[in-house]
């Protein structure tokens, strides 16, 4: 008997999103299609205003589409109650913010505990639990500072902690590195590599096209419809998930230059046209 293959992890048909009524009614997402497997690493691009931040939203069960149907790993969404969305947004979906959101007055490993805090868990068990995150991040000589003693860079490390520490199988990241300067970015991005690489599924908005080498597919979006959808064809497959995250810390570390990753080959698999009206 072949294994039954598990369903997407993300399957979407006509969404539709609209804000408003009436003549004053937004269209922030018009009619997608799209489905996303386990373990890819997608990249959304586009425009301001077409509709990428609402997406993730809706992806992330932090808000409702108007009209379409969403089902998360073969479950339609619609049919979710309240408490379970809840529940899945705490137990399943990691998220990660542009302007990383920490608490100011609570120290940098309460910060990353938070999302434990409905997990029944101690608080000794919790703070365990961030402790060890945080070393992932080599940032365990952090752990008791308040989050405006840290780095911008830190600051965006201690948040992706804060979305790993319960260990989500999705991660949704709006613009992670756009408050950030370059170096701090290449080191947020290995850091999703890496993650990406033990399995996870990564959905990351970013406006610097730079950063698309990193994902495995990369999808423009345009006036809330897809435009085009790629799969990026890596030139040396496995070479970055072979270097360990030290090595290549100490190579952002030690590069005064900027980064000369190699560019991607990029395969179209998709284009549609979006219809002007
Ligand atoms: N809460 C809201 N109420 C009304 N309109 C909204 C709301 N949120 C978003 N919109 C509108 O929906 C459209 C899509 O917004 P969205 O934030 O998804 O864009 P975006 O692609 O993330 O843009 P950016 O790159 O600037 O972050 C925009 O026209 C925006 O004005
Ligand atoms: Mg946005």
């Amino acid at each position: 008997m072949t294994p039954k293959t598990p369903p997407p992890v993300i399957k979407l048909k006509g969404l539709h999103k609209s804000y408003g009524y009436g003549d004053a009614a937004t269209s922030a997402l018009d009619g997608m299609d799209l489905t996303i497997n386990k373990g890819e690493f997608v990249a959304i691009m586009g425009p301001s205003g077409c509709g990428k931040t609402t997406l993730l939203n809706i992806l992330g069960l932090l808000d409702k589409p108007t009209d379409g149907e969403y089902e998360l790993s073969g479950e339609p969404v619609d049919a979710i109650s309240q408490s379970r969305r809840a529940q899945i947004r705490r137990e399943q979906i990691g998220f990660v913010f542009q302007s990383f959101n920490l608490l100011p007055r609570q120290t940098v490993i309460e910060n990353v505990a938070l999302p434990l805090i409905y997990s029944g868990q101690t608080h000794t068990s919790r703070l365990m639990a961030a402790s060890k995150t945080l070393r992932l991040f080599h940032l365990q000589n952090r752990e008791y500072y308040m989050p405006h003693q840290l780095s911008g860079g830190q600051m965006q490390r201690v948040a992706i902690a804060r979305a790993l520490v319960n260990q989500p199988s999705i991660i949704l990241a709006d613009e992670p590195t756009g408050n950030l300067d370059s170096k701090s970015s290449e080191i947020i991005m290995q850091e999703l590599s890496e993650i990406h690489n033990r399995g996870n599924t990564i959905i990351m908005v970013t406006h610097n096209s730079r950063l698309t080498s990193y994902a495995d597919r990369i999808i423009y979006m345009l006036d809330g419809r897809i435009d085009t959808d790629s799969k990026v064809v890596p030139k040396k497959p496995d070479l970055a998930a072979k270097i360990p995250l030290s090595a290549k810390r100490r190579k952002v570390n030690a590069s005064k230059k900027k980064s000369t990753k190699a560019k991607p080959a990029v395969k179209k698999v998709s284009k549609k046209k979006v219809v002007k009206k």
